[in-house]
């Protein structure tokens, strides 16, 4: 098992880091266009992580990298599950290509295993580092990009009305909740998160039934065009799309379509498997391409956030599992964890874990945890993961209760981090 090396100190940030941190964060992150002052204050006032969720790496007294710790909870089959983001991973110029990340990511596993985060997830700059450290892909989107000219004007977008009053707000917060509790893997949100990261900052507007109950909302920001190329012209970015009801999902539609003097498209990244291309007049995308191949070409695909198990007992016991049940023996592969390493034997029974003590036997499962992770997650399906030859199971008698165990929605997540 690999051991930090002594010459270097991961430890929580403190005020006197914040110009060092704000130099290497100004190094990592050039195109967040901050001053080194406002990164310092950005680092002070985050409403979703303290200073202290700052983790900085210290070598022979000066700072080599640091990252964010964030304390999230995550909504899976209606059960929250505390999750360890990690953000902000940033290493100096000067340090680069030494294994500080590295590091900084075994101290992250160690510092959420003692504090009893079960999993984790982040946005990579590469799948291909994470996935060696035991992060596995969860995240898979669509973007489409329609000209909103070509999506159904339905009349329900006349009780699409911006979100302005407190009252607005409150209603639109526990909308998102509801909406998060039947889907997979959504964050959930305090309230000084929603100001300063969504109402603040962003345009919402919600759609009203008849007795002006809030089913559904829309949060996007414009991305205005070259002003050589437009006056007013923009793209619309959706950043949550959240619909309880039909006639909500009809109504925010209509809103989009009728922003089509203004806009040249609509960019709405879909993670929920919705068949968008069945309601647009024409599914190529705005400056898509027809050919043999794709035929219209309607989104673009991509592999996003990446989650990990942090420790597979806790994992299975903090979280609600299918309806599967019988034994099972893991036997992962951890490079970071040699917890998760040393063989696990579960009874599983009506959707609840159990560890018999000095238990043996039932189906082998051998993979690598960001396999695991993925499979937990509900992004990849574990009879996907034998076929590609991700997973090995041995065992006797029918093993459908395994797939069971964890058949859950594709997890999709709204927040960057
Ligand atoms: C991305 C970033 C954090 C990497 O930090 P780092 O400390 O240089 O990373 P590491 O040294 O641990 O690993 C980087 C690569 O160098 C390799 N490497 C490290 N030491 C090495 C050495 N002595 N010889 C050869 N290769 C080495 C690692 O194996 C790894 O390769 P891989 O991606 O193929 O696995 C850093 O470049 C950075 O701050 N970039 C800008 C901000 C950013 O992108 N942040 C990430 C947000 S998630």
């Amino acid at each position: 098992m690999p051991t930090i090396p002594t010459e270097l100190q991961v430890r929580r940030a403190r005020d006197a880091d914040l110009p060092e941190m704000a130099r290497i964060h100004h190094a990592s992150f050039p195109s967040i266009s901050m001053t080194l002052e406002e990164r310092i204050s950005y680092f002070r006032n985050d409403p979703r992580l303290p200073l202290e969720d700052h983790w900085v790496c210290e070598r022979k007294g000066r700072l080599v990298g640091g990252f964010a710790l964030y304390n999230f909870r995550m909504q899976r089959g209606r059960t929250p599950v505390p999750v360890g983001g990690i953000g902000m991973v940033a290493v100096a110029p000067e340090a680069r290509r030494q294994r500080i990340a590295y590091w900084m990511m075994l101290r992250a596993v160690q510092i959420m295993d003692q504090n009893n985060i079960p999993v984790s997830s982040l946005y990579p700059f590469s799948h291909g580092f994470y996935r060696n450290l035991g992060w596995g892909v969860i995240g898979k989107t669509n973007q489409y990009r329609f000209p909103p000219g070509t999506l159904p004007a339905h009349p329900d977008r006349t009780q699409v009305e911006p979100v302005r009053t407190y009252d607005d707000q409150t209603a639109v917060m526990a909308c998102y909740e509801k909406f998060a509790a039947e889907m997979n893997g959504l964050l959930l949100r305090e309230e000084p998160v929603w100001f300063e990261r969504i109402f603040k900052s962003q345009l919402c507007y919600a759609y009203k039934n008849s007795k002006n109950e809030t089913e559904g909302y829309l949060v996007f920001q414009y991305r205005p065009l070259p002003a050589h190329e437009h006056l007013t012209a923009v793209d619309l970015k959706v950043n949550d799309f959240v619909w309880l009801t039909d006639a909500a999902l009809k109504g925010l539609i209509g809103f989009l379509a009728a922003q089509s003097d203004q806009a040249r498209a609509v960019i709405l990244c879909d993670q929920t498997e919705l068949p968008l291309e069945h309601i647009v007049s024409d599914p190529t995308m705005a400056g898509g391409r027809n050919n043999w191949d794709f035929g219209a070409e309607t989104t673009w695909t991509g592999s996003g956030l990446m989650g990990r198990i942090v420790n597979l007992r806790k994992t299975l016991s903090t979280s609600r599992l299918g309806p599967g049940s019988g034994r099972v023996t893991f036997q992962l592969k951890d490079e970071l964890n040699p917890l998760n390493q040393e063989p696990l034997t579960v009874d599983f029974e009506a959707g609840k874990a159990m560890f018999p003590k000095g238990a043996t036997g039932g189906v082998l499962w051998k993979c690598d945890v960001a396999v695991m992770s993925s499979i937990w997650w509900g992004a990849l399906k574990l009879a996907d993961a034998k076929h590609l030859g991700l997973v090995e199971l041995e065992g006797e008698g029918d093993l459908t209760f395994l797939g069971k165990l964890f058949s859950l929605p594709k997890p999709i997540c709204y927040d960057y981090f």
